[in-house]
């Protein structure tokens, strides 16, 4: 695969997986009563909206475009995670949203350094800039994480490094 399709399935990719992580953000901050991690976890979801948004923007750019089936299920996914908080407690979801980020600082950096092989420098630094965001909402939840009686016996999660984590799942989706 060229580094031009794998940099365009890593934004098609991230594109869904942004909007997936708003809105379990969006459930999840709306289940914790008023406080500093609510008001944190609402400044994350604005995060990942804008990401999305600037994401769409270099698709259009690009060449490329959503890839829809991606889209719904990714969507599907985040808003029924969402409202779970309410019931599972706040532990799970914030280790999964650990996970999730750590996934997100990896594709971001990998989709960078695409980026600069292509020489599309103004893509290339705004890919790391969200990789830096994205490694402060995996810093917010691994500490959140392992505050809790039972955090620091769970595994640690690790991202792949160099390796998008599941942008091969688009395959030839985007032109
Ligand atoms: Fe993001
Ligand atoms: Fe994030």
């Amino acid at each position: 695969m060229t580094p031009r399709r794998r940099l365009l399935n890593l934004l098609v990719a991230a594109h869904a997986g942004e909007r997936a992580a708003a809105l379990a953000y969006r459930g999840h901050h709306r289940s914790l009563p008023a406080g500093a991690d609510r008001d944190e976890i609402r400044i994350i979801e604005a995060e990942e909206w804008h990401h999305r948004a600037r994401l769409a923007l270099w698709l259009e750019r690009l060449g490329g475009k959503p890839w829809l089936p991606r889209e719904w299920t990714l969507a599907a996914i985040g808003g029924t995670l969402g409202p779970l908080c309410r019931i599972s407690g706040w532990l799970a979801p914030m280790y999964g949203a650990g996970f999730l980020e750590a996934q997100n600082v990896n594709d971001y950096r990998v989709g960078a350094d695409l980026a600069r092989q292509l020489d599309l420098a103004e893509l290339a630094d705004e890919l790391q800039q969200f990789a830096v965001v994205e490694d402060r909402h995996e810093t917010f939840f691994r500490e959140r994480v392992l505050s809790h009686p039972l955090g620091p016996w769970l595994p640690r999660w690790r991202a792949e490094a160099g390796r998008p984590s599941d942008a091969a799942l688009v395959g030839d989706a985007t032109g």
